[in-house]
């Protein structure tokens, strides 16, 4: 079934547990994932961002997950990630999407707040979610995006000057990462979670040792952002796949096996996730 962010994460605030959050990028890993989330009886959040319409508009976006949403037993939200353009969370609104992120990360702290609250203001009209960022998640192998670690203080600013429903927050992780060598700081996010209501998001959770996976789920985190482990889940499973069938025209024969490695990665991360 179909759900919007807030109404999905709110329960996980003081529980053990946290929503996992998993990048797609096409129907070959969306699928994987709702499937992952069934088989777990855990709620899911579906996202895409630039990688995902690259291939494929928003609109036919929506169709898709909304669908797919709607069939599944399970709580599924479907979620625009990292969004820089007020017009683009318009369309994932209008396409149908439950939840939108818009990333004003690198922006002045006034514009990141002018911002975020115009798609505050324009998801509120039909119901829709939405989460911000304050503070940056860096990327790994690129200096364009700033490392920048939350300010407790700043975060509850930003929670009261915008209304958002979710606050991502940069407390130790970095996108892109494929090793699990990052280390969250507790001590900082204790500190933001005593500050603010709402639950936190943490990106960039490809990089995150098991060990904190399990801690996390104790504290207000309840949006865990895994993109690239996914990725190279789908990648390991079609070369392998590939590997064995040197064969011309296999697609559709071996199609199969890297949707079985991202649902495989998926039971994992849902298992550490307290699910
Ligand atoms: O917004 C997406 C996530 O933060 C994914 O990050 O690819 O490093 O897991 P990741
Ligand atoms: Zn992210």
């Amino acid at each position: 079934m179909l759900v919007t962010l807030k109404e999905l994460l709110q329960q996980y605030m003081t529980s053990d547990k946290a929503v996992g959050a998993f990048n797609v990028t096409t129907y070959c890993d969306a699928k994987p994932v709702i499937t992952a989330a069934e088989k777990k009886n855990a709620p899911v959040i579906v996202q895409v961002g630039g990688f995902a319409t690259r291939y494929m508009d928003l609109e036919l976006w929506g169709k898709l997950l909304v669908t797919m949403a709607d069939r599944s037993p399970v709580p599924v939200c479907i979620h625009l990630d990292h969004s820089k353009d007020v017009e683009e969370c318009q369309k994932a609104i209008d396409a149908g999407f439950s939840s939108v992120m818009y990333d004003g990360s690198q922006l002045s702290y006034e514009e990141n707040v002018r911002l975020t609250s115009e798609v505050v203001r324009r998801a509120a009209q039909k119901g829709v979610s939405v989460e911000g960022e304050i503070g940056s998640v860096a990327y790994s192998g690129t200096d364009a995006y700033k490392a920048e670690a939350s300010d407790p203080d700043t975060v509850a600013r930003f929670v009261a000057d915008t209304g958002v429903d979710a606050v991502a927050v940069a407390v130790g992780t970095l996108h892109r990462m494929e090793t699990q060598a990052a280390h969250l700081d507790f001590d900082l996010l204790r500190a933001i979670q005593a500050k603010v209501d709402i639950p936190l998001v943490i990106h960039g959770s490809s990089g995150l040792c098991d060990e904190d996976f399990k801690q996390m789920c104790a504290t207000h985190v309840t949006k865990v952002n895994i993109g690239t482990a996914l990725r190279m889940a789908f990648d390991k499973g079609l070369r392998t796949a590939l590997n064995d069938h040197p064969e011309s025209n296999v697609f559709t024969e071996i199609a199969h096996i890297p949707m079985q490695y991202v649902e495989d990665k998926v039971i994992e991360k849902l298992g550490l996730l307290g699910f």
